[in-house]
């Protein structure tokens, strides 16, 4: 190996080393990316995915493990009909178009957010992906879709109630824990890093329990402009913040 060779695979060994273990994105600007063109606000939507392409793919490169990205919100059913079919549309060409990809790469799917009230073909292109990605675990990928954080956390506690209800649990066992195990994202690691491209400096619902102590980064770029070197630009803040998860720092004891 020459010395340049070394030093690039020690630097993708530090970056690895040190990389957030959970990114969350709030994929937002398509409409405006659109616009500044004098496209239609779908043609932005198609280009954030191919940025989501681009955010998987770079993601895994440095050694993240799970990425969860918001696709469509609970609220986004206000829009026009016909940006929410488009919407629907993009999942639909993604899936069919990137499963066996994704698949045979290691990438286990879930889509997370209220399954009821989405269209039956999508609901079973949804099924089929996770069902098909079950086993993998090199990479998870989470698509937030007609997801909405109160809603989720709603459903959550409604089963949970159920539960408490029939006998499985006692009211005294609801812990922390115990909730976040009924949530869409049970079993995973809290997002550590949460992405907001578009200026915009606000959650929008997402998350709103697993977000907790992520570190949150908000960027001017519209998503379909998003890229690798967007992504490390926000590892790189990560590492630069002190993380004390309310506690205090050796230092200051
Ligand atoms: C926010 O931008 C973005 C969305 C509501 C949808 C995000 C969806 C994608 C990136 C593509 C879909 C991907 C899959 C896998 C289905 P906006 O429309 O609110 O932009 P604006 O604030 O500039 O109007």
């Amino acid at each position: 190996m020459s010395n340049e060779d070394a030093s690039v695979t020690s630097a993708i060994d530090t970056v690895r080393s040190d990389v957030p273990k959970h990114i969350a994105i709030i994929m937002d600007g398509n409409g405006r990316w659109a616009k500044a063109r004098g496209l239609p606000r779908a043609s932005g939507h198609e280009r954030g995915v191919e940025a989501l392409r681009r955010t998987v793919e770079g993601a895994a490169d440095i050694g993240i493990r799970y990425l969860t990205v918001y696709s469509f919100s609970t609220e986004n059913w206000r829009r026009p009909a016909s940006e929410v079919n488009a919407l629907f549309g993009l999942l639909k060409l993604f899936i069919q178009k990137d499963l066996s990809r994704l698949k045979r790469e290691g990438v286990k799917i879930r889509v997370i957010g209220r399954r009821e009230g989405l269209p039956k073909d999508i609901s079973e292109l949804v099924d089929k992906a996770e069902f098909e990605t079950a086993e993998n675990d090199t990479f998870f990928l989470n698509i937030a879709f007609n997801y909405g954080g109160r809603e989720e956390i709603a459903r959550a506690v409604k089963r949970l109630a159920a539960d408490v209800g029939s006998g499985v649990h006692a009211s005294s066992d609801v812990t922390e824990d115990l909730v976040a195990s009924y949530l869409d994202t049970a079993g995973m690691p809290d997002p550590d890093l949460l992405i907001r491209t578009s200026g915009e400096y606000r959650l929008s619902n997402f998350l709103l329990w697993q977000a907790a102590y992520s570190e949150l980064v908000f960027f001017d770029v519209l998503w379909p402009d998003f890229d690798q070197v967007w992504l490390m630009k926000a590892v790189e803040m990560f590492r630069e913040r002190e993380r004390r998860f309310g506690g205090v720092t050796p230092e200051d004891n």
